[in-house]
C-alpha cells in the first residue's frame, strides 16, 4: 500500500508519559504517572489507537538500559525521549514549573532566567527531532501542555525540509491568564508564536481561550476576523474550547470489583458514625491547599456540634519534589495539619487524615465512593479532573461537591456543586456545613446534573472532538 492510502496516524507527545521510571535496585521500576494530563489521555486508549512520545523522568545513558526502559514503555505504546539530568532539571523543574506553571495559574513573582529558557528550548528542540523523524506524511501530531508549546513550530519546521505534511493539534491543560498577566514573561511572544504554528489549539474554557486570543492580537498584532480563527503572518491557525473529562466506565468497573465491594464495607463501618468529607490533590500550591485547611479550622471553631462527627480525609500526591515552593509548602502543610487535629481532636475522634503520598487506583476509588463530600479549593487550575472522578463514585450516596470557582471545572458544574472563594474563609466553611447538612432531595438533584455532565464529556469523547476537527484541517 501507497503512503498516502495508510490510515492517519495519531502521534500523540507530552512531556509525561503515562508511566514514570525510576532506578530501583540496579534495575529499573516504573509506575503509573499522575496527574489530570495522563488521566485524560489514558481514558482515550479504549476508542483510539495511538503512539505516546514523552520523557520517561529519568536519565538512562548505558544502550542496554535504555532498551530495556524502551520496551516496558513499548508495552503501553509509549516512546521515550531521553535527556540528560542537567537539561531535564533545567526544562521540567527550573522553566517549566518554576517559571511557566506560575505565570499560567496568575501567581506574581517569578525570575526569569535566561539558563532555564535555553534548556526549555534545546528540550523542545529534541522532541522536534524525534517525532518529526518518525512521523509520516498525513499523520495527525496532537501535542500537549506547557512543557512543549514551542514544540509546534520547530516541528512543522523540520516536517516541511522533510515534505511531510501533517496535521499538528496542541492541547494546554493549565488556564491561559490574561494578555496583561502573560506579558511579564520576558519570552512572551516567543512562546505563543510557538503555538500559532498548529492547526489547532485547544483549550478547556471559553475564557482561556478568548485570553489567548486576546494575547495574540495585543501582543503580536494578529488579527481575529473570524470568530475563533487567529490569522498570523500567512497562517490562519483555529483555536477551540474541548471539555476534557474521564473514563467514567472504568471507575463503574472498579466500584463492581467484589474487593472494592469489601474495601467500601470496611471503610463504611470505620467511619459510620461521621460525615466523610474527601480531598485529593497533587501537593500543588496551586490547589489551595492552606486554604482549605483554613476553612475547615473555621468550619470546625464554628460548628462546635459537628465535634467528633466529621472526618476530612485529604490525600496530598506528592509533586515536583525538586522545586522549593513545593518543598516549603509540604512544610507548611503539615504543620497547619498538625495544628488542626491538636486544637479539635478529642480521645474519640481526630477531625483531620491528612495524608502525603500516592494512592492506588482501586483504594481511591473505595475512598471516593464513601465520602459524603468532596472538597476542592483550587486557587487556580486548568480543569480538576477530581471533581469528576468523585462524582463517577456516588450513584449511591449522591455525596456533594464543594467546589472552587477557580477551578475550570466550575464553569460546567455550577448547577450541581456547591461553589466558593477560595480565599473567603468564612465562606468556605459555610459552604463546608451546607454540604454536610444538605438534605436528600437536594443531594440527589445535584448528583444528577452532575453525572450527566461527567457521562456527557469523557475522555473519548474529547479526544473525539479534537481529531476530527483537526483531521478536517488536513
Ligand atoms: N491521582 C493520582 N494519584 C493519586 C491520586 C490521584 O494520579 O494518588 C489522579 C487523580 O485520580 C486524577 C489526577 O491524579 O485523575 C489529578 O487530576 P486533576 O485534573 O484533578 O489535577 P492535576 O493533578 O492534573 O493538576
Ligand atoms: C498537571 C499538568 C500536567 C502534568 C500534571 C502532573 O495536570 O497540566 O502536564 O503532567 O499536572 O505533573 P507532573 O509535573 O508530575 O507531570
Amino acid at each position: 500500500m501507497a503512503p498516502e492510502q495508510e490510515p492517519r496516524r495519531l502521534i500523540i507527545v507530552s512531556n509525561r508519559l503515562p508511566l514514570s521510571v525510576k532506578r530501583d535496585d540496579g534495575g529499573f521500576k516504573s509506575s503509573l504517572s499522575s496527574g489530570g494530563l495522563v488521566t485524560s489521555l489514558s481514558g482515550l486508549t479504549k476508542s483510539t489507537q495511538f503512539s505516546w512520545f514523552g520523557w520517561p523522568g529519568i536519565e538512562v545513558n548505558d544502550p542496554n538500559d535504555r532498551e530495556k526502559v524502551s520496551k516496558s514503555l513499548a508495552e503501553h505504546n509509549a516512546v521515550g525521549i531521553f535527556l540528560d539530568n542537567a537539561l531535564a532539571n533545567a526544562h521540567y523543574n527550573n522553566f517549566s514549573n518554576s517559571i511557566l506553571w506560575p505565570i499560567l495559574h496568575y501567581q506574581s513573582g517569578m525570575t526569569f532566567d535566561d539558563g532555564p529558557w535555553q534548556a526549555y528550548q534545546k528540550v523542545n528542540e529534541l522532541f522536534a527531532d524525534a517525532v518529526a523523524k518518525e512521523a509520516r506524511k498525513g499523520d495527525i501530531i496532537w501535542v500537549h501542555d506547557y512543557h512543549l508549546m514551542l514544540l509546534p513550530k520547530l516541528l512543522r519546521e523540520r516536517l516541511v525540509n522533510k515534505g511531510k505534511s501533517c496535521a499538528i493539534g496542541f492541547s494546554l491543560h493549565t488556564p491561559f491568564p490574561a494578555s496583561d498577566f502573560w506579558r511579564a514573561l520576558p519570552v512572551r511572544n516567543a512562546m505563543i508564536e510557538g503555538l500559532l504554528s498548529s492547526d489547532l489549539i485547544g483549550f478547556h474554557t471559553d475564557e482561556y481561550k478568548q485570553n489567548f486570543i486576546g494575547t495574540c492580537v495585543n501582543l503580536l498584532g494578529a488579527q481575529t476576523g473570524v470568530p475563533n480563527k487567529i490569522q498570523y503572518k500567512n497562517r490562519l491557525v483555529e483555536a477551540g474550547t474541548f471539555v476534557v473529562g474521564i473514563d467514567p466506565q472504568k471507575f463503574d468497573d472498579t466500584l463492581n470489583k467484589p474487593e472494592v465491594q469489601t474495601r467500601i464495607k470496611e471503610l463504611e463501618e470505620r467511619y459510620k458514625d461521621v460525615h466523610v468529607i474527601i480531598g485529593v490533590d497533587r501537593l500543588d500550591y496551586i490547589k489551595g491547599l492552606t486554604h482549605k485547611l483554613k476553612g475547615y479550622d473555621r468550619f470546625l471553631d464554628d460548628h462546635p456540634e459537628m465535634k467528633n462527627k466529621v472526618l476530612l480525609i485529604q490525600v496530598a500526591v506528592p509533586s515536583r519534589e525538586d522545586v522549593k515552593e513545593y518543598q516549603d509548602l509540604e512544610t507548611e502543610l503539615s504543620t497547619i495539619a498538625g495544628k488542626i487535629n491538636g486544637k479539635h481532636a478529642t480521645p474519640d475522634a481526630s477531625p483531620l487524615l491528612y495524608m502525603h503520598r500516592s494512592i492506588p487506583f482501586e483504594e481511591l476509588t473505595a475512598m471516593y465512593s464513601i465520602a459524603d463530600v468532596c472538597l476542592l479549593t483550587s486557587s487556580r487550575d486548568g480543569m480538576n479532573l477530581v471533581s469528576f472522578e468523585y462524582v463517577a463514585c456516588q450513584a449511591k450516596r449522591h455525596g456533594v461537591l464543594v467546589l472552587s470557582e477557580f477551578a475550570g471545572a466550575s464553569v460546567f458544574m455550577k448547577g450541581g456543586s456547591v461553589n466558593f472563594h477560595p480565599a473567603n474563609t468564612s465562606e468556605l466553611a459555610q459552604s463546608i456545613h451546607k454540604a454536610v447538612t444538605m438534605n436528600g432531595k437536594e443531594r440527589k438533584e445535584r448528583y444528577e446534573k452532575l453525572s450527566e455532565f461527567i457521562n456527557t464529556n469523557t475522555s473519548a469523547e474529547w479526544g473525539k472532538k479534537f481529531i476530527d476537527s483537526l483531521s478536517r484541517r488536513l
